[in-house]
């Protein structure tokens, strides 16, 4: 079997979104308890950046599976000392069976999980984070049922997250409705190759015209790792705030989506956030069981 890598959602066939979407809602259905799917296996987990959800739920799923982990941080390891991307993945490959991995520069993860002989993971970097949107379907599913006949509406940044919807959106073929400030839009090769792949996106400015008739209402922070312009980003972002006003805009029966962390106050409103539409921490919760299925495919465990 050619190695396993998850790294974006694009480099995945639909079948195989499915799968790992069907082993979380039955492992999630299982419950907590602790499985021998992965025994004898061990998971290196390591930070450039800061994580609490991604470091918790990958250490949890990992050991409800049966198996090991070990965490580190850039900073800890030589990485941070200038040892190559290449070098660190071919050691780490001769110590581990998997490697979760989160750091900015896309391509870096790409050359990292090319150097590894064993399933490499991302964990988030600036142009994606997968693992993130496998939960959040997830959530979607278990509140709203297929994804498939779901419309989606992303309100705010055109950022790391917003992409990997596209990519989701293209590939489990939900209608994806997406409003940006023009100075933050996603990338025009994104979306233009996403509708060349047929994808039913609306790419637009105005958060109203998004939430029309939308299942879920998705935003994330306005200042994501990496960004410089904190100010000039809440200018912009500031009528994109969501609130109960256009929350009411939407679907009655509507969700509310963050992958968290939020700035209440900034992109959403503590009302949101609280409120009875919100579904944010089953979507953190869901970060374990959808991670849980991603091992277990990593691992040859499924599909
Ligand atoms: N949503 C998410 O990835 O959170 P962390 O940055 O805490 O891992
Ligand atoms: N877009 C955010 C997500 C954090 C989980 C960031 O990249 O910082």
């Amino acid at each position: 079997m050619t190695k396993r890598d998850f790294l974006d959602i694009a480099s995945q066939t639909p079948a195989t979104l499915r799968t790992i979407l069907d082993e979380a809602h039955r492992l999630k259905a299982a419950g907590r308890d602790r499985l021998d799917m992965l025994t004898g296996n061990t998971l290196a987990m390591l930070f450039e950046q800061v994580s609490t959800r991604t470091r918790f739920s990958f250490d949890l799923a990992m050991r409800e599976l049966g198996g090991d982990t070990i965490v580190a941080s850039g900073g800890e390891m030589q990485l941070g000392r200038g040892e190559s991307l290449g070098d660190t993945a071919a050691v780490l490959s001769r110590y581990v069976d998997a490697i979760m991995i989160r750091m900015l520069d896309h391509d870096g993860l790409v050359t990292f999980a090319r150097q590894a002989s064993i399933p490499v993971i991302n964990g988030l970097t600036r142009r994606s984070h997968p693992c993130q949107i496998m939960a959040d379907i997830q959530t979607i599913e278990e509140r709203l049922g297929p994804i498939s006949e779901r419309t989606v509406a992303w309100v705010g940044d055109g950022n790391n997250v917003a992409a990997t919807f596209v990519e989701a959106a293209t590939r489990l073929n939900f209608r994806l409705k997406i409003a940006t400030p023009s100075e933050l839009e996603l990338p025009a090769t994104l979306v233009a190759s996403a509708e060349a792949e047929g994808a039913k996106l609306e790419v637009g400015l105005d958060p109203w015209k998004a939430v029309k008739d939308a299942d879920v209402v998705v935003t994330d922070t306005w200042t994501s790792m990496g960004d410089i312009d904190e100010d000039r980003r809440r200018t912009l972002l500031t009528p994109f705030r969501v609130d109960n006003a256009l929350m009411a805009a939407a679907a009655p029966n509507a969700i509310f989506l963050h992958c968290l962390p939020a700035h209440r106050g900034e992109e959403v409103t503590d009302e949101v956030m609280d409120g009875p539409q919100s579904a944010v921490f089953d979507e953190a919760e869901n970060r374990v069981h959808a991670q849980k299925a991603i091992l277990a495919w990593c691992f040859g465990a499924i599909g």
